[in-house]
C-alpha cells in the first residue's frame, strides 16, 4: 500500500514529538491506519539545532511554504505557531496545493478558522486540529463524532496547562509565580509569547473553537470576556483555600436567549470538586448535551507527548480517508451568533 507522506513545519516541542512517534510506532501506525506513515520533508528556522531525534532521512526546506507545496507531501503538518505569518501562509499554500493539513495552532484557527475551513472544504481536503484544544484530550473528536446526536447546552473547563500548573505549584509547593512559570517553561508548556498563556488568551482561543463546534456558529474569539491570571497573588490563593475554594482559569461557553456567551476568567471552584482537584498541566473539559447530560474529559493539556499524540490521531484519520467538516458542519452553514454579555459566575 502507498504510504501517506508527511511534511512537518516546526520541530520544537510538538514537532519533535511527532517525529519521535512516527519513528517509534511505525508498525503500529501502519497496522492501525491501513498504510505506512512516512515523513518526507521537514522545516524549522535553524537547520543545525539538536532536536533529540534523527532528521537525516528527511528532506529539509528552509521555507515552510515550499514544504507545503512539495509534490512528495500528502499531509502538511503545521507546528510553528502564530496566528498569522508563516503558519497561515504555509497552511493556505498547502490547501491551495491540494494537501490535507493538520495543525496544533489554536491562535490561527481562532482568528482565521472560518476562511481556512471554507478553503479546505471547497477543495475536499481535511483540516484537522485535535492538538489545538486541550493537548492530549480527544475533545474535538468527542464533539464531532461521539456527541453528534446532542444539542450541546454548555462547554466549560480548564484549558491552559501553563496557568493551571502555575496556580497549583504556587498553592501546593509554595513557589513564587516566577519559579512556577520557569518550571512550566521547562516542561514545554509555554506559547512562544507567554502572555498568551497567562493573559488567558490561549485558553480563550481554545474555548472559541469548542464553542463553534458545539453551537454551529463561526469562531467568535473577539466576542469573548477574557481575563488572565496576572492579578492572582499567593494571598488570593491562600484566602480562597481557607474558604474551601481553589482559583482556576475557567472557561464557559453557552448559548443563551441573548446570544452566545463565552467567558474565560479566574473563578473560585470548590476545592473538593473535580475542577478544584485538577493539578499541574492537566486540563478538564466538561460538555453538557440534551441527551448525554454531562461528560467530563480529563488529561494532559500540554507538553511533547500528549500534544504529538493528538496530532498523530488526526494523521491516522486522514490516512484512513476520513474527511470531516472542519467545525462539525459545513463552514458555509455556520452562523455568526450575537454575543451575550457574560453574567457573573
Ligand atoms: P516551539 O516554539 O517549541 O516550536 C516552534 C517550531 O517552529 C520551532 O522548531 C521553530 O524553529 C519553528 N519555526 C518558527 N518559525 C518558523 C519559520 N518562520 N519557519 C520555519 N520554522 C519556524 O513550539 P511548540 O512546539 O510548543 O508549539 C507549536 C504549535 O503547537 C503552536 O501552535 C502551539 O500553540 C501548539 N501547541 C503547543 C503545545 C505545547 O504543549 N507545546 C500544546 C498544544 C498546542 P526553530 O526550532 O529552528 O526555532
Ligand atoms: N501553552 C499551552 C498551555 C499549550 O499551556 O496549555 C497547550 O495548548
Amino acid at each position: 500500500t502507498d504510504p501517506i507522506r508527511l511534511g512537518i513545519a516546526g520541530l520544537g516541542t510538538v514537532g519533535a514529538g511527532v517525529v519521535k512517534i512516527v519513528q517509534r510506532q511505525a508498525d503500529l501506525l501502519a497496522a492501525r491506519c491501513g498504510r505506512p506513515i512516512k515523513v518526507t520533508a521537514v522545516s524549522a528556522r535553524s537547520r543545525d539545532k539538536d532536536r533529540g531525534v534523527s532528521l537525516n532521512p528527511y528532506a529539509w526546506e528552509d521555507d515552510p511554504v515550499a514544504l507545503a507545496r512539495r509534490a512528495d507531501v500528502d499531509v502538511f503538518i503545521e507546528l510553528m505557531g502564530g496566528s498569522d505569518g508563516p503558519a497561515k501562509a504555509a497552511t493556505e499554500a498547502a490547501l491551495a496545493a491540494g494537501k490535507h493539513v493538520v495543525t496544533a495552532n489554536k491562535a490561527m484557527l481562532a482568528h482565521h478558522g472560518q476562511a481556512l475551513a471554507l478553503a479546505a472544504e471547497e477543495a475536499g481536503l481535511a483540516l484537522r486540529y485535535e492538538a489545538a484544544v486541550a493537548g492530549g484530550i480527544p475533545v474535538i473528536k468527542a464533539l464531532h463524532e461521539g456527541l453528534a446526536g446532542n444539542a450541546i447546552t454548555r462547554v466549560m473547563g480548564v484549558m491552559n496547562g501553563t496557568c493551571n500548573y502555575i496556580l497549583t505549584r504556587m498553592e501546593l509547593a509554595g513557589l513564587s509565580y516566577d519559579e512556577a512559570f520557569a518550571e512550566a517553561d521547562g516542561l514545554g508548556y509555554l506559547e512562544a509569547d507567554p502572555e498568551l498563556d497567562v493573559g488567558g488568551i490561549d485558553a480563550g482561543h481554545k474555548l472559541s473553537i469548542l464553542a463553534s463546534i458545539a453551537f454551529g456558529t463561526q469562531v467568535a474569539f473577539d466576542d469573548m470576556t477574557l481575563e488572565g491570571i496576572g492579578r492572582i497573588s499567593i494571598d488570593d490563593i491562600r484566602q480562597a483555600g481557607d474558604l474551601g475554594y481553589k482559583i482556576k482559569l475557567l472557561g464557559v461557553a453557552q448559548m443563551t436567549g441573548r446570544g452566545l456567551e463565552q467567558r474565560m476568567t479566574p473563578c473560585l471552584v470548590p476545592a473538593s470538586s473535580p475542577l478544584g482537584q485538577l493539578q499541574g498541566g492537566t486540563n478538564m473539559v466538561v460538555i453538557e448535551g440534551d441527551a448525554v447530560e454531562q461528560i467530563v474529559l480529563r488529561g494532559p493539556g500540554a507538553g511533547e507527548g500528549p500534544t504529538a499524540s493528538a496530532v498523530m490521531g488526526d494523521v491516522c484519520d486522514i490516512a484512513r480517508g476520513i474527511i470531516l467538516p472542519v467545525f462539525g458542519q459545513p463552514a458555509s452553514s455556520l452562523k455568526h451568533a450575537p454575543a451575550a454579555m457574560a453574567e457573573a459566575p
